[in-house]
């Protein structure tokens, strides 16, 4: 187009001719002006949200990094030298504010698996230096604003959770699942008033008490699974003082109590309830169906036994339920059960080890949404 009007210029001595092709150009450099403003104003506006790291909290990570051991240079970004902390690896910062608001520096990419996971000694090696290691400088409480800390899948080695950070006032986000903690998870976390999320899976603890548990009100996702709670006894009183639950794993915490019946169930939020692995030997108690929002409900290997009450409280109340796993549990070999939840639209149904004789399998040919069964 363009060379096709040069030429009409150059060989046209017409004005008339000529006109149209000057119109072409003066629009062609406004489009190009236009274009170029629109650019310089993106970048103007970008630079207008950058501001740049607070120096207090730059200090503060390089301190947190120093008493670290990184053997694969994760925190390679972070040098002294550089003013801009909120580019930094695993750091995000109110962009406001430039306050760092986040810390998120999971080990492996946050996908920790056991030592028998990888096939041999030396690929576990190679996966253990991409965990941090050391301590956890207290320097970390100058991050004011800090929202989010995920240092899960890391190893410190057996070091108890440090005590400071419960003083996080922002803190919603707390992830140390899998880090290899030890001791006894500090009463301070109770102070975290407006966490939402507290994932303290798997590691070695020893708790006696977990009663600060319940200044936790904004709680929605409790993870505690592999947490020895066997000395909390009142562990069910102290969860139902969080009404606003939609998650609670408290898998493999060697539970042995549970009260049959709780007058006043506060957990009308729960979705997602998994109390596997633990030694109950006792009824199944009442109040598990009168949580009507419940999604999934993992009860392998609970060792509950004798009969499902019927009547009022029975599996036909939980109307949402797609996932139930009860494996090694003897309550569910009777056709009354099996006939309760053939209403129901289980999307996965595990009834392995539960004594089901298969002459009440034809009961489940109703379970049209199954997609998966394992008997
Ligand atoms: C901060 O950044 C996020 C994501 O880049 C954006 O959605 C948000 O509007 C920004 N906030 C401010 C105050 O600039
Ligand atoms: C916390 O970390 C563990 C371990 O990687 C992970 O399985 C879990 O999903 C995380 N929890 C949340 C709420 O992100
Ligand atoms: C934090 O928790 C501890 C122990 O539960 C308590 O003694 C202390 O007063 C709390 N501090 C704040 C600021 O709430
Ligand atoms: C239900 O939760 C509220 C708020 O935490 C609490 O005050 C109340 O005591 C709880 N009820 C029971 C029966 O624990
Ligand atoms: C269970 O559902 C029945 C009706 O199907 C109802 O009468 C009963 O009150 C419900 N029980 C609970 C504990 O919600
Ligand atoms: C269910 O299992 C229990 C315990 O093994 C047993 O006592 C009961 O007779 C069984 N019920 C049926 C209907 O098989
Ligand atoms: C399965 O559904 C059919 C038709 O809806 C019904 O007649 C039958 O009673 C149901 N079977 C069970 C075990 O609920």
């Amino acid at each position: 187009m363009w060379d096709y009007y040069v030429c009409k210029i150059c060989i046209n001595d017409d004005i008339s001719s000529v006109q149209p092709s000057f119109a072409y150009f003066s629009c062609y450099h406004l489009c190009l002006l236009v274009v170029l403003a629109l650019f310089h104003s993106c970048l103007s506006n970008q630079n207008s949200h950058h501001v740049l790291c607070i120096d207090a909290e730059r200090q503060a990570l390089l301190e947190f990094k120093h008493a670290l051991i990184d053997e694969t240079k994760q925190l390679a970004s972070w040098v002294a030298g550089d003013k801009e902390c909120c580019t930094w690896a695993g750091i995000g910062c109110d962009n406001s504010t430039g306050h760092v608001h986040r810390v998120h520096l999971p080990g492996l990419d946050g996908h920790c698996h056991s030592q028998n996971y990888y096939d041999t000694e030396n690929e576990y090696e190679e996966a253990s230096k991409q965990r941090l290691k050391g301590d956890i400088s207290s320097s970390l409480l100058d991050l004011k604003q800090l929202k989010h800390l995920d240092l899960r899948c890391n190893d410190f080695g057996g070091i108890k959770v440090p005590k400071f950070i419960g003083s996080f006032q922002n803190l919603r986000y707390l992830n140390l699942s899998k880090s290899n903690f030890g001791g006894i998870i500090p009463p301070q976390l109770g102070n975290l008033s407006e966490l939402h999320v507290l994932s303290l899976g798997s590691f070695h603890h020893t708790v006696m008490n977990i009663q600060w548990l319940s200044s936790l009100g904004m709680l929605h996702h409790l993870d505690m699974s592999g947490v020895d709670l066997s000395k909390a006894t009142d562990w069910l009183q102290v969860i139902n003082t969080l009404p606003s639950l939609v998650q609670l794993y408290l898998s493999s915490c060697e539970l042995s109590n549970i009260h049959p019946c709780v007058p006043g169930l506060n957990l009308t939020s729960l979705s997602l309830l998994d109390l596997s692995f633990n030694n109950f030997h006792s009824f199944v108690p009442e109040w598990l169906f009168s949580i009507t929002s419940l999604v999934s409900l993992d009860l392998t290997w609970c060792h509950f036994h004798g009969r499902v009450p019927s009547g009022i409280h029975s599996f036909r109340n939980l109307t949402s339920l797609e996932l139930l796993h009860v494996a090694k549990n003897d309550f569910m070999n009777s056709t009354l059960v099996l006939k309760e939840l053939s209403g129901s639209s289980l999307v996965s149904l595990d009834i392995s080890s539960c004594g089901v004789s298969s002459l009440h399998l034809d009961t489940l040919r109703n379970l049209t949404s199954l997609i998966s069964l394992e008997l």
